[in-house]
């Protein structure tokens, strides 16, 4: 079995490849965007770089003619290449569009004209924006906040479209907020986690009454590999609970053994409400359950954490 992991030198991007090693040969292609420090990305992927399974290219999913070449001889593309981050898509929505909504567009395309099996699209919990009611199932009104939810729903749209006119299997998998080993630095859980380990004051953007649904990086690999061979159109993958802001920093305090001192600052524009997911359709059509809850999963990054920086 031969894949390509789009984004796979990032957070979701290299884990997928590392489990997709076990199942064959992978082709990794990043442009290694600055938003965030490259050589983290490059620290990502530095443990597979000697395994002669594992193809390294450094390119842009915006270069058409590169897709084309790439896809020729892969059997499944796990599309994960994206302008990350709801604050950035304020601030610069040309990019998000750009990266997510053509980018996505561009990997179909690539796809329809190859003998690709299936595309599996990263898609957020972002598309949801605006809450009706909760928890989210997949056919609760899509009302995007911000212009990343819009770049996301963009892009699920074109895998939809391409499924109904090319024939081509796609599948796109709702993450709501993902964390673990990692993990992108622009995160929560990563900046509540580093201040709490130098005993910093960790200030939360609004009133911490904000709630997220958070998902172990572990359930959504798991999600992936089933989403391979089960399943078309729209799924969530999710913790399947919610917590507080506010509940995550004392949970984070609390683990880390810290002295630090939470503050409540001003909200940041874009940021959804709430996110809880509904994974009913994931675990009846894909057989998918979140293994591994928050708070396990919580002592397992602040584990690795430890284990892997300069404190
Ligand atoms: N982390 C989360 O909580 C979360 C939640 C919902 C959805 N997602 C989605 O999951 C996917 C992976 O997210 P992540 O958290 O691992 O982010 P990430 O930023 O760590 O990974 C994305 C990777 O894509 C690469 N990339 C960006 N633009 C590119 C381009 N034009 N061409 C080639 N490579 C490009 C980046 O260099 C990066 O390595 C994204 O599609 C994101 O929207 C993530």
């Amino acid at each position: 079995m031969r894949s390509i992991v789009t984004g796979g030198a990032g957070f979701i991007g290299s884990h997928l490849c590392d489990q997709l090693l076990d199942m064959g040969t992978v082709v990794c292609l990043d442009n290694f965007d600055p938003y965030y420090d490259p050589q983290v990305k490059r620290k990502n992927i530095e443990p597979f770089m000697d395994n002669p399974d594992f193809e390294l290219v450094e390119g842009n999913i915006l270069d058409k003619q590169l897709l084309c070449e790439l896809f020729e001889d892969v059997d499944y593309v796990f599309h994960n290449a994206a302008q990350a981050g709801v604050r950035i898509s304020v601030d610069n929505p040309s990019k998000s569009h750009t990266a997510n909504a053509t980018g996505t567009l561009n990997v179909l395309e690539a796809a329809v004209n190859s003998g690709v099996h299936k595309v599996i699209n990263a898609s957020s919990s972002s598309v949801y924006g605006k809450v009706s009611y909760l928890p989210f199932d997949e056919i609760h009104p899509n009302v995007p906040v911000s212009p990343y939810g819009a770049s996301k729903l963009i892009a699920e749209h074109y895998c939809r479209v391409f499924n109904e006119l090319h024939d081509l299997d796609t599948i796109a998998l709702r993450y709501f907020t993902v964390f673990g080993p990692r993990m992108r630095p622009d995160l929560a859980i990563n900046i509540f986690t580093k201040k709490a380990l130098k005993n910093e004051t960790i200030e939360i953007f609004g009133d911490g009454n904000k709630t997220r649904d958070f998902t172990f990086i572990d359930n959504i690999v798991d999600a992936n590999i089933r989403a391979m061979k089960n399943g078309i159109g729209e799924y969530n993958i999710g913790g399947g609970e919610r917590i507080s802001i506010r509940e995550l920093a004392e949970k984070i305090v609390s683990i880390t053994d810290s002295e630090s001192e939470i503050i409540y600052g001003e909200s940041v524009k874009g940021d959804a409400e709430h996110t809880w997911s509904d994974v009913s359709k994931a675990s009846r059509d894909l057989g998918y359950s979140p293994k591994i809850g928050l708070e396990e999963g919580l002592k397992r990054y602040v584990q690795w954490y430890i284990e892997s920086t300069d404190q």
